[in-house]
């Protein structure tokens, strides 16, 4: 016999939760842990979630398979956005196959190449600044993180000849990345024609690369390349229409991801100067030899990437990770049904004081917590980040080159900076603006 789940007091007749939850997600969920424990449940709009937390609870929610806990059904917004056969709109074998083929583009073979792309990237961005001035580090890395990430995923080449138009049709992708695409993602409203006239732009776009790729012969080092090649089970290939589905769905996952962290990673150096000397340090000592960023981005960092942890601790770009119960959920004395949504939150994870003392203090030479699943940032599980490798060498590129060129101030006072809450994922606040001045060589 199965005990009840216990549920979150403040539920409203026919909202639940929900006014509460869009004012501030990770507040209102530590809410339900601090009230119920481990496991908590709370209604949005007349749909029962059940918030999992702590270590034990977080891993039993990564380790399920996802024909217990499935993704689908909660990324529906997002299935016209990639498209007819990809990811969330094909059968669960085929999401297999095709989240395999996007694992195999970010990986470690791959790096090399990436690692150079991205530090060519920063420098010719950082080339356009000029010697001192004022900067919206929010927009900044934004553009930054849109150009590295094109460059990788769909080559230098279309990088180099890319026009304002690709940036325009991703941006009507996501401005498409509504509340309501989530309930109904086929209304009739100026959001979703204008995302679904950018799509087969796109479409057009790629499809026109990979056919002079294909009439070239040449082989590539870039995501591209590996999905243009990549077989499925049965033989066949990927269409152009996967492809770009593919492609828009690494973008995605990669983009704000990896923006947000990076601006929140300047603010966290500009708030504890006496880690940014640390860092710096090594960052002398590492260039020491001369070298290349790119290089050197591919060697261990720790204290760098002991930083960088820490800021994803503090501010884990994804906060909230959703799966739909597709067939009865037991965790420990608990059955969760079927149809219900089970969330698992970086945001909450990471701010348990039990886990991680003084929570709300950042400090880089935290001890790793003993259990696996206790920092989250990245998930875990079967479907841990792709591209964590990948987002750690970018972040690592961009910060030894802003950090060895340029010195930085905050222009507003320091706990001005915060988060966003109100929109579908939690980022930073824009703007957060900060002062540059360009080292004298
Ligand atoms: C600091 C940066 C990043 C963070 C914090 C982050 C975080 C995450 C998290 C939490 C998940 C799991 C989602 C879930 O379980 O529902 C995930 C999945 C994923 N991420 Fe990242 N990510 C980052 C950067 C990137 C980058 C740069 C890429 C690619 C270029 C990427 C590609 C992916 C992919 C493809 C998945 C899906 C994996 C799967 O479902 O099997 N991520 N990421």
């Amino acid at each position: 016999m199965s005990k009840p789940i216990p549920k979150a007091s403040g539920v409203k007749p026919e909202t639940g939760h929900y006014d509460e939850y869009s004012v501030n997600q990770p507040k209102f969920l530590m809410r339900v842990r601090q009230e119920c424990g481990d496991i908590g449940e709370y209604n949005l709009m007349g749909q029962p979630h059940v918030l999992m937390s702590g270590p034990d609870a977080q891993e039993a929610w990564c380790r399920a398979p996802d024909e217990v806990l499935g993704q689908s059904a909660a990324y529906k917004g997002v299935v016209p956005i990639f498209g007819k056969d990809v990811l969330f709109d094909t059968t669960l074998d085929r999401l297999k196959q095709q989240l395999k083929i996007q694992v195999d583009a970010l990986r470690y073979q791959n790096m090399k190449e990436y690692a150079k792309v991205i530090a060519d990237e920063v420098r010719d961005f950082t080339n356009k600044w000029g010697e001192s001035g004022e900067l919206d580090m929010v927009d900044e890395f934004l553009r930054l993180t849109l150009y590295t990430s094109t460059s990788c995923l769909l080559g230098v080449e279309f990088r180099r000849d890319m026009t304002d138009e690709f940036s325009q049709l991703y941006r009507d992708l996501e401005h498409a990345v509504i509340a309501i695409a989530f309930i109904d993602p086929y209304l009739p409203l100026p959001e979703f024609e204008a995302r679904d006239k950018a799509r087969v732009r796109l479409g057009e776009m790629v499809e026109e690369i990979v056919a002079k790729r294909r009439a070239s012969g040449k082989e590539y080092g870039d995501a591209l390349n590996t999905f243009m090649t990549a077989t499925y089970t049965d033989g066949t290939q990927m269409s152009p229409h996967e492809i770009t589905g593919l492609l828009i769905a690494t973008m995605f996952a990669g983009h704000h991801t990896s923006s947000g962290t990076a601006t929140w990673t300047l603010i966290e150096f500009l708030r504890n100067p006496q880690f940014m000397a640390e860092v710096k340090q090594e960052l002398a000592e590492v260039f020491a030899d001369g070298g290349e960023v790119s290089h050197h981005a591919m060697r261990a960092m720790p204290k760098l990437e002991a930083f960088i942890r820490e800021v994803l601790r503090m501010h884990p770009p994804l906060s909230t990770l959703i799966r739909v119960v597709e067939q009865d959920f037991e965790y420990k004395d608990y059955l969760i049904p079927k149809g219900y949504r089970v969330v698992m939150s970086p945001g909450v994870a990471h701010k348990i004081a039990e886990v991680f003392p003084e929570p709300e203090k950042f400090d880089m030479h935290r001890p790793e917590p003993e259990h696996l699943f206790a920092w989250v940032a990245f998930g875990g599980g079967r479907h841990k980040c792709a591209g964590n490798a990948f987002a750690i060498l970018q972040l690592k590129a961009i910060f030894a080159t802003l950090l060895l060129d340029f010195d930085f101030e905050l222009v507003d006072p320091k706990e001005s900076y915060t988060d966003d809450h109100s929109g579908m994922t939690v980022k930073p606040l824009a703007p957060m603006k900060v002062r540059f001045q360009r080292k004298k060589q």
